[in-house]
């Protein structure tokens, strides 16, 4: 575990405009910086980097956050990445927590491994570009296959010797410990009879192709032969490790990642070959399962970046097989999958080797269908005039349909299989009634809970609807985010007994710090702000104010999760989209901050009690209509409800006048 000082360390000296400015060409617009959204294909810039707020927003995508979230967001990094990274990037040298002797050891196992690894990929390409056999043989290899020099590198292919230990002896002679090169199985060790140990090196003759991480460490290495040995594998890989789990990764990620995340969509092949010639191609969107069954780990993997996915295959018959099954993985795990077959005889390779980009994205363009017209189209001819074949074919894509955990996408689907294979949809519903009576299956439950919680802070966002509470309530963090700890002199109304014995409202000041006056205020009705996330910002920023009296927004934000940092960002820098959006020359002013921080308190405070009662009143009334129960103790709940707005509204006459 990183410590907490180096967290801190790395939050108070990087810049977001300085990190940002490695990825985005940021120009100067005011005290701003602005560009084009690095997640959209925009021609008008509506990217804004703040670095007085130490934040960022992406108007186009809605996404923004500090300068972990950017680096999370862009790179994909985990948030341990990314703080190693800034790390790195401003020199901190990274304090890492106690940790038990058992956790040093396995982390040290774990980096030793990475290392080992590193190294190997190193050597490998050194082989294959610096030694006569390596370009004669390895080089030239590649080059046949159609491969550029420049892919060669970006990919780290390398060449390994034809000889039993030449990798081995020279990583001992570096100062490589054995044990780690027959952890990562880059050596094998053979126990002689008399209690020597022989090594040998696993990959001996063989082109390499390195697998790395989402975040670009070498993992493993697969190997493919050179001759046409048929009794030796013709792909050789590393085996499973503490590092290389062969379930958990996909060949191409690293590289992929970026595009896949910008094209909204990533290709799905076989092989490491597939992956290359694709992406030499210009498809820069690929990864590979690499011959095993894709596993829900690799689609989870996909899933970060992307809901859709489009899979690959040979035109032969293994290929199809093997891409059904993957197929209701990817349904069950709430992403859309569509499917694509290659002409007779050729796999993806084969075809962005022959093709030009045009020609590809067009093929795949047109021959693109989703599972339905897939499974369809592939029993066609032979269910076209067989009943009983059509029948299994309809119970087999309801059986998929059946794995997807959003219902108005099933909907959608049964209507559409309804039409290709001229069923009633009724007919439809029923049997996937029945399919999911039997048991939807533990990973489409878990989805389809994952699922919810998404809409539900989805729908929150108020995006388009303006949505009054939900802006009052926004406009309260904003106050406490920009003004919490400032202190005010407030007018606040007393209800007071005159000479006469009645209640009326007098004035009366009173000095408070903004965030004391909000949350007693609010108190007093009991009230609660209504949108689940703004609550969560809210308690927390009244506890910090509380409790830090050099209260900082960005402390505040870095310690966020990534969504809320995301809304309070947003809300940060709505200001600032009148900047961007250049308002001004439209003489559209927005309200400047400065006329008085105590009115705008007041003011807020004051027309969200108000809003927050008439919601209330509005639905006790609706309660007592439905139930055509006039129960007196309802009625003066509204009375005494509307009394309450009466006096609020006079408050707020007085702030407002
Ligand atoms: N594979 C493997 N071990 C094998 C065969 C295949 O690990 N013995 C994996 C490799 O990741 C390979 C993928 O399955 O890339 C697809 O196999 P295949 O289509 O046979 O290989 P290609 O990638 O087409 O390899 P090439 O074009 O070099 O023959
Ligand atoms: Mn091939």
């Amino acid at each position: 575990m990183i410590a907490k000082t180096t967290i801190d360390q790395v939050y108070e000296t990087a810049r977001v405009e300085e990190v940002i400015g490695d990825f985005v060409q940021l120009k100067k617009s005011g005290t701003n910086f602005k560009g084009l959204s690095p997640f959209t294909d925009e021609r008008t810039p509506s990217f804004m980097v703040s670095p007085v707020k130490q934040i960022w927003k992406d108007f186009s995508s809605g996404k923004g956050g500090n300068v972990v979230a950017f680096l999370m967001e862009h790179e994909h990094f985990s948030y341990p990445e990314a703080i190693r990274y800034l790390a790195k990037k401003y020199n901190i040298e990274i304090e890492e927590t106690e940790q038990t002797d058992e956790q040093k050891e396995q982390a040290n196992e774990r980096e030793s491994m990475y290392l080992v690894s590193e190294y190997a990929q190193k050597y490998y390409v050194k082989t294959m570009w610096e030694s006569e056999r390596g370009k004669a043989i390895g080089l030239s290899y590649f080059k046949e296959r159609g491969f550029t020099d420049d892919t060669v590198k970006k990919f780290g292919l390398g060449y390994s010797l034809d000889e039993w230990e030449a990798f081995t002896k020279t990583a001992l002679g570096d100062g490589y410990q054995l044990e780690f090169l027959e952890k990562t199985g880059l050596t094998i060790v053979k126990e002689q009879s008399g209690g020597s140990q022989k090594t040998f090196d696993r990959f001996k003759g063989r082109v390499l192709f390195p697998i790395h991480s989402m975040s670009g460490r070498v993992l493993g290495f697969g190997g493919r032969i050179l001759t046409n040995d048929k009794k030796a594998a013709k792909y050789l890989n590393s085996p499973e490790s503490e590092i290389y789990h062969k379930s958990k990764v996909l060949y191409g990620i690293y590289f992929a990642k970026q595009a896949i995340a910008k094209e909204d969509n990533c290709f799905l092949v076989e092989g490491y070959t597939d992956v290359i010639q694709l992406y030499q191609s210009g498809i820069e969107n690929v990864v590979a399962s690499s011959g095993t069954a894709l596993t829900p780990e690799q689609i989870r993997l996909i899933n970060r970046l992307t809901k859709n996915i489009t899979v690959l295959f040979d035109g032969d018959a293994a290929g199809i097989r093997a891409s059904l099954r993957g197929i209701d993985l990817i349904l069950e795990q709430g992403m859309n999958v569509k499917v694509c077959s290659f002409p007779e005889g050729e796999d993806p390779d084969s075809f962005a080797k022959n093709n030009a980009y045009e020609d590809i994205v067009l093929y795949l363009g047109e021959n693109a269908k989703d599972f339905i017209q897939f499974k369809t189209s592939l029993l066609a001819e032979e269910a076209a005039n067989d009943p009983i074949k059509r029948a299994d074919t309809v119970r087999d894509i309801v059986n998929s349909i059946a794995k997807i955990p959003d219902r108005i996408k099933q909907e959608i689907y049964v209507q559409e299989c309804a039409k290709i294979m001229q069923v009633s949809e009724e007919v439809l519903y029923n049997t996937l009634a029945q399919v999911n009576k039997k048991g939807v299956s533990d990973a489409a439950k878990r989805a389809k809970q994952e699922q919810k919680s998404f809409e539900v802070i989805k729908n929150e966002r108020p995006i388009e609807k303006v949505d009054v509470q939900n802006e009052l309530e926004r406009k309260i963090i904003e106050i406490l985010l920009l003004y919490g700890n400032e202190k005010q002199e407030f007018e606040d109304l007393v209800l007071k007994e005159n000479e006469e014995g009645n209640l009326i409202l007098e004035p009366e000041t009173i000095e408070a710090k903004v965030y004391e006056k909000v949350y007693l205020d609010l108190q007093e009705d009991e009230i609660e702000l209504s949108n689940e996330r703004f609550r969560d910002v809210y308690y927390g920023l009244v506890q910090k104010l509380n409790e830090e009296s050099d209260f900082s927004i960005t402390t505040f934000i870095a310690g966020l999760d990534q969504e809320i940092g995301n809304e309070v960002s947003s809300i940060l820098m709505e200001e600032e989209k009148y900047v961007l959006h250049n308002w001004e020359s439209k003489d559209i002013y927005p309200k400047p901050k400065e006329y008085g921080i105590a009115q705008l308190v007041s003011e807020t405070i004051l027309t969200l009690r108000c809003n927050l009662i008439k919601n209330r009143i509005a639905l006790l009334q609706k309660d007592t209509e439905d139930s055509n129960d006039h129960n007196p103790e309802v009625l003066e709940e509204i009375i005494n409800y509307l009394q309450l707005n009466k006096l609020l509204n006079e408050k707020l006459n007085r702030v407002l006048s």
